[in-house]
């Protein structure tokens, strides 16, 4: 029935999610972690729904007429709409941050880069903002009124910005529907196409496609087919700029009654659209898995040195649950001689996302503290370490399947690390801990939050030499060592094995001592 031309998805092979996979566990967490504990920085944008945050602080504004989800969906659409069908280029790119783009006529109004302001605060090296834009319009939908929607990851942000682009019009009616259920036409840059309205609740004189204007649900196709809608495109005086009267009916209104007649049809035409719109990539961008919610999933994982000690934080979610004090949660830590350390996990707060229809519980592996100050921490012996966590709730075992949840403790932050000077050029030593017997063949540092000539996020790396005599930080690691200056804060990578692994946590000059005149 509604023959949208968007490309097809190569058939992807379906790898089952494990943790740890970081690229899938930040694309997991920006996805399902949207409100409540340890949110991840998108939702904030839409709640309420009427919300608009020009320049994403200040300047709160919900009697603009416009919204944040309606510029956000738009701006999907815009950055896809540059896909060439024949030649693979374009697609959702964030092709659209470049001014050369978002300057063009189809591109006018001040939307686009309101959009990229926003969602472009959450990216980082394993989220693009392509893929933020994507997460932005699905959680759009999903939090004001409609369906869930498959999400999958992996976009790349181009380096440069795509020819103009085409999808026909009539093979878009749904997808126009869809996305015309937000928002409408501004007066400023459509003067042509809608009056000023003097009204102190619109000040931005914003003539909406329906009468729910941040609400996703099918009054686009209802009040389009009784004839009382007000959508400036349909009933707008002058026939040549109402395209979506064209659009609707160029199949005599067959879709548009199917959605008018059934606001579940239309939410789940629109799901499958729209994943499909977000899932148009150019050629050779290979997309991940959809990306369900793991039930199980450790976060924000820290181990570090501190003599003998072996330092442990972090916290679990449990997917589907809400807050049970009579919960019990214990985590099970193997270590490397094969024993069991058995740890009470105490309730540290609840999330909740696609627009609450979903609770997760999380538990943190050491007590919060109700004061400001360092990270809880477990200490463990440093000799037996880490390999593996499984947890046990209410009785029942967590371990993915028998696999546990690996921890890799071979390479670790050493708290023997110290500064020489606090003020710019920041100079310090920056210390790693790495386990006696294993095959360690690169030690190097991350530097964090640095980007490309065109705004993408790389991680630089900077090699630590090997030591030539080991210094040993107590019987099972040594140190690896290295002067540096300038930068204030590093992650730690490392090669072992072959594999290559980052513990992805930065570290501060700021959180450390001052060297001693010995250097240790
Ligand atoms: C050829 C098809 C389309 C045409 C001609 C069209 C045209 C327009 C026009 C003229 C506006 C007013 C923009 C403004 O005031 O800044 C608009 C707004 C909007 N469009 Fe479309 N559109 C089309 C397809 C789509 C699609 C496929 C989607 C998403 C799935 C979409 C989502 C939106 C949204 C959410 C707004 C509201 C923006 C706001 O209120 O800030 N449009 N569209
Ligand atoms: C969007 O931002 C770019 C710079 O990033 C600027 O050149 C352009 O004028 C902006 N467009 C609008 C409509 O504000
Ligand atoms: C799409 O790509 C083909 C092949 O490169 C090109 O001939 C055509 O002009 C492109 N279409 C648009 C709309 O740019
Ligand atoms: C503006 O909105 C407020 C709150 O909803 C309402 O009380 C007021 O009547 C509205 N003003 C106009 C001019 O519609
Ligand atoms: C209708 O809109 C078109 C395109 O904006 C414009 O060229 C034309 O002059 C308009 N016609 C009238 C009668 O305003
Ligand atoms: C489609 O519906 C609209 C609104 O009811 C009506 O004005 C229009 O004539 C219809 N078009 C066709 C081809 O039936
Ligand atoms: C969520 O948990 C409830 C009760 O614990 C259970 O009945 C339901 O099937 C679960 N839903 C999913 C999607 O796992
Ligand atoms: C962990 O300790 C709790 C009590 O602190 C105990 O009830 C539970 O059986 C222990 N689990 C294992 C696997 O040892
Ligand atoms: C750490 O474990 C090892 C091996 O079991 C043991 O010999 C050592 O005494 C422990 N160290 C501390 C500080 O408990
Ligand atoms: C710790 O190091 C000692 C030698 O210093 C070694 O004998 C022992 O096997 C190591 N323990 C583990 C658990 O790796
Ligand atoms: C770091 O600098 C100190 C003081 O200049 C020096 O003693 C030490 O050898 C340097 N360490 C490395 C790994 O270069
Ligand atoms: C260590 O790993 C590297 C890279 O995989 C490999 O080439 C080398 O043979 C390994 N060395 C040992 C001693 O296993």
């Amino acid at each position: 029935m509604l023959r949208v031309i968007l490309i097809s998805l190569a058939v992807t092979i379906a790898n089952a999610y494990i943790w740890p996979s970081p690229q899938l566990d930040a694309l997991e967490a920006l996805r399902f972690n949207q409100d409540g504990h340890n949110q991840g920085g998108i939702a904030v944008f839409i709640e309420p729904c009427d919300r608009f945050v020009l320049d994403t602080g200040s300047n709160v504004d919900s009697t603009s007429g416009r919204s944040n989800v309606a510029d956000w969906v738009r701006t999907a659409y815009h950055d896809m709409a540059t896909h060439n069908v024949t030649d693979g280029t374009g697609g959702l790119d964030a092709s659209i941050r470049f001014p050369q783009e978002s300057l063009r006529t189809e591109n006018v109004g001040n939307g686009f880069n309101n959009t990229v302001e926003a969602l472009g605060s959450v990216i980082n090296r394993y989220v693009s903002l392509a893929d933020s834009l994507a997460l932005g319009t699905i959680i759009a939908i999903e939090n004001c009124g409609g369906p869930e929607i498959a999400f999958r990851g992996g976009r790349i942000d181009a380096g440069k910005p795509n020819n103009p682009g085409g999808f026909t019009q009539t093979e878009m009616i749904g997808l126009v529907a869809c996305g015309h259920t937000f928002g409408g036409v501004q007066q400023a840059p459509f003067p042509d196409i809608v009056p000023i309205l003097n009204d102190p609740n619109n000040t931005e004189s914003v003539t909406h496609f329906d009468s729910t204007s941040v609400n996703f649900d099918n009054l686009i196709a209802t009040e389009y087919i009784s004839g009382t809608t007000q959508n400036p495109l349909v009933a707008g005086s002058n026939d040549t700029t109402n395209s979506d009267k064209r659009i609707f009916g160029s199949d005599r209104n067959v879709t548009m009654k199917s959605f008018s007649d059934s606001p579940e049809l239309f939410a789940s035409t629109c799901a499958d659209l729209i994943a499909r719109m977000l899932d148009t990539v150019p050629t050779g961008v290979e997309l991940t898995e959809i990306i369900t919610p793991l039930p199980v999933k450790p976060s924000s994982l820290i181990l570090s040195m501190d003599g003998d000690t072996l330092k442990l934080s972090g916290e679990v979610r449990f997917w589907n649950m809400t807050a049970d004090p009579q919960r019990t949660v214990f985590m099970l830590l193997d270590d490397h001689l094969g024993d069991t350390n058995n740890v009470t996990l105490i309730a540290s707060g609840v999330s909740s996302a696609v627009g609450g229809r979903y609770t997760a519980a999380w538990y943190s592996f050491a007590p919060v503290p109700t004061a400001p100050g360092p990270a809880p921490v477990l200490s463990l012996n440093a000799t037996t370490g880490i390999t593996n966590m499984r947890f046990v709730v209410d009785g029942k075992v967590e371990d993915q399947d028998g696999l546990g949840f690996a921890v890799l403790d071979g390479v670790v932050f050493s708290e023997t690390s110290c500064y020489t000077s606090l003020d710019p050029p920041f100079t310090w030593r920056f210390d790693v801990a790495v386990r006696n017997g294993l095959n360690v063949t690169r030690v190097y540092l991350e530097e964090l939050g640095v980007t490309d000539s065109v705004g993408r996020i790389i991680v630089p790396e900077v090699d630590i030499v090997p030591p030539v005599q080991p210094v040993a930080v107590n019987a099972n690691y040594s140190i690896w060592s290295i002067n540096v200056t300038g930068t204030d804060s590093y992650s730690i990578g490392f090669e072992l094995d072959g594999g290559k692994f980052s513990t992805n946590n930065p570290h501060s000059v700021f959180d450390l001592s001052p060297c001693t005149v010995q250097g240790e």
